[in-house]
């Protein structure tokens, strides 16, 4: 890839890649988009490179940035979380499979390389839940699952139909300090950590006891770009490879945190929706497949994690 545009620039996970493939592959070869520009805390990444605002349900708007600036890979990124689609399925389905449609015609047209994110959530309640393997039963029960099935089996046809080069993985909890992430069921593991600065208390929405994957955002930015830069002749799968860093229950990262926090105390109000989805996620997943084809190989366990999240938050919170 030489001229990368990324949809969905200024949620969690773009807001920070963008800055990162900048680093690598220059300012003005990483093209960030968004159907807006009115984020808070934007100005790192439409302020280094070049910006764009694109609607990925607007198939003009997308070719004409391609054009424009000649871009060869794409990271699509653009999507309705979890717990939002819950209630607002007919939007989920709308950008989730719509947006990517579009990013997949447009790649088709345009010969553009593709790097999109599936999640544990294609997964659901009759998948094994432990050391969940590779190829498995996938029959998801909230409507983000489905998007992401019909997503990987949908990159893969572009790929098998059309020689697209679709590449993706299924992404576990996502947890990071400078964007937050916007309504995943996963999204406590995240808030914990601002809490525990903040008030010292913290109420969980997820029960006792119900273990999720988790993954450090540097981690996760290094899964995209070793997976794209991965030698295709070594792929066996390609949408999308289970990855992970840990697992963990509410009262796992909890004790964590009270390590460096002694008074944080922990309280449970379960939201029965959130619920519900965890409960239908895998406990655990089998990353081997990952590891042998492009040598994921995450660096962040929950203890380092917990102590760059704390060191991180207080600066950006000046606690
Ligand atoms: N973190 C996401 C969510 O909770 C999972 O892909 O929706």
């Amino acid at each position: 890839m030489k001229k990368i545009l990324v949809t969905g620039a200024l949620g969690q996970i773009g807001s920070e890649i963008v800055l990162k493939l900048r680093e690598i592959y220059g300012d003005s070869n990483v093209i960030a988009s968004s159907k807006d520009d009115r984020e808070a805390g934007s100005e790192e990444v439409t302020g280094s490179g070049p910006f764009e605002i694109v609607d990925v349900l607007n198939l003009r708007q997308i070719s004409q940035v391609v054009s424009k600036y000649k871009i060869d890979g794409i990271v699509h990124l653009a999507a309705v979380l979890s717990a939002v689609g819950e209630e607002k399925p007919h939007l989920l389905w709308d950008v989730n499979m719509n947006g990517l449609y579009n990013i997949l015609e447009i790649a088709r047209e345009k010969e553009c390389a593709i790097f999109t994110p599936s999640s544990i959530a294609a997964f659901g309640p009759s998948t094994p839940p432990d050391q969940t393997p590779q190829d498995t039963i996938q029959r998801p029960t909230t409507i983000y699952g489905v998007s992401k099935v019909a997503g990987e089996l949908l990159c893969d046809y572009y790929y098998e139909r059309f020689g697209v080069d679709t590449r993706g993985v299924r992404f576990p909890g996502l947890i990071s300090y400078k964007a937050l992430p916007g309504g995943g069921t996963t999204d406590y593991a995240v808030h914990i950590y601002y809490e525990a600065l903040k008030s010292k208390k913290f109420v969980s929405n997820i029960k006792e006891g119900t273990k999720m994957d988790m993954m450090y955002m540097p981690d996760a930015l290094d899964a995209i770009i070793n997976l794209m830069e991965a030698d295709p002749s070594k792929l066996k799968h390609r949408n999308a490879f289970n990855i992970t860093a840990m697992s963990f229950a509410p009262e796992d990262i909890y004790k964590e945190i009270k390590k460096h926090i002694p008074e944080f105390t922990l309280e449970y109000d379960v939201d029965p929706i959130k619920q519900r989805i965890a409960e239908s996620w895998p406990n655990s997943l089998d990353d081997r497949a990952a590891r042998e084809e492009w040598g994921w190989n995450p660096k962040y366990d929950l203890s380092s994690m917990t102590e760059d999240m704390l060191a991180k938050l207080r600066l950006k919170l000046k606690i």
